[in-house]
């Protein structure tokens, strides 16, 4: 017996309703996929097509295929549509639990560390915070910290990340309290990074889109450190200079230790 046998599309719904305000919308296919992937608890799962979800998972995530089974009810796709703000093209939405924050203080301010820590000084753009979530998943980092404003758990952000906050640690926090290790504060006036290797306990940190640094980071950084960049340019984009740190990082050591 599947979930919507068991459980009914008005059920479903209003498990949905009771539970979105204090959840986080994994918006798609993707990004129930990589939650699911990573541990996340989904209580509610709604689909329009569940044959075609459950053929895309065949094709593309066997791994999920009888987790999302098991989870997704089938409901008609108004009304799905009226729960999601816009509805993705693979007509899937999913809720999940966000992890506490205690947990992920623990993570992030363990030691000693296998990998660094990406912190974001006052990001802006919401955009580039999701696709730095997803950098950071990808490359195994311990976790993305923001300073500022900026809520790293907006729903864009988590559009942006793919479903991937549930594979890293991602919290506010503020510069005072930022997790333990050398802090490197990427800036265009450092040191070239391709003179030094970035240690595993490394605290990544990277100024915001409009201003680069706060003076309270940079008087914090232990280095100051700059990406290769051609004269009369002034600088990258912020999720682009996060790649190119954590792809400088992990070149330093053997492969096949992302896990
Ligand atoms: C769009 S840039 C900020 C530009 C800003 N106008 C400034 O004055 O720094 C966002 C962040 O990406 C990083 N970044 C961009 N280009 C860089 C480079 N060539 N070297 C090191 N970091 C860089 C820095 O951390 C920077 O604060």
């Amino acid at each position: 017996m599947n979930r919507t046998d068991a459980v009914g599309p008005d059920a479903a719904v209003r498990a949905w309703r009771a539970l979105a305000d204090t959840s986080v919308l994994l918006d798609g296919f993707h990004a129930i996929k990589h939650a699911l992937r990573f541990d996340a608890r989904v209580p509610v799962a709604l689909t329009g097509d569940r044959a075609e979800v459950l053929a895309l998972a065949d094709e593309l995530a066997p791994d999920v295929r009888d987790a999302l089974d098991a989870l997704l009810v089938e409901v008609p796709e108004e009304r799905l549509r009226a729960l999601v703000p816009r509805l993705h093209p693979t007509a899937t939405a999913a809720l999940a639990v966000r992890p506490s924050r205690a947990a992920n203080l623990d993570a992030l301010g363990r030691m000693p560390r296998t990998a660094p820590v990406v912190v974001l000084d006052d990001p802006r753009n919401l955009g580039n915070a999701g696709a730095v979530i997803r950098l950071a998943a990808g490359f195994g980092a311990t976790g993305v910290v923001t300073t500022g404003t900026l809520d790293p758990w907006h729903p864009t952000v988590v559009r942006g990340g793919a479903g991937l906050h549930f594979a890293t640690a991602v919290e506010r926090m503020d510069i005072a309290g930022l997790p333990p290790g050398p802090v490197f504060a990427l800036d265009a006036e450092g040191d070239d990074i391709r003179g030094l290797k970035l240690p595993d306990d490394a605290v990544l940190a990277f100024g915001s889109e409009r201003s680069g640094l706060s003076a309270e980071l940079r008087e914090r950084a232990d280095h100051l450190v700059s990406l290769p960049m051609r004269p009369q340019v002034s600088s990258y984009n912020l999720a682009t200079s996060v790649g190119m740190a954590l792809f400088h990082w992990s070149a330093g050591r053997p492969p096949g230790l992302e896990t």
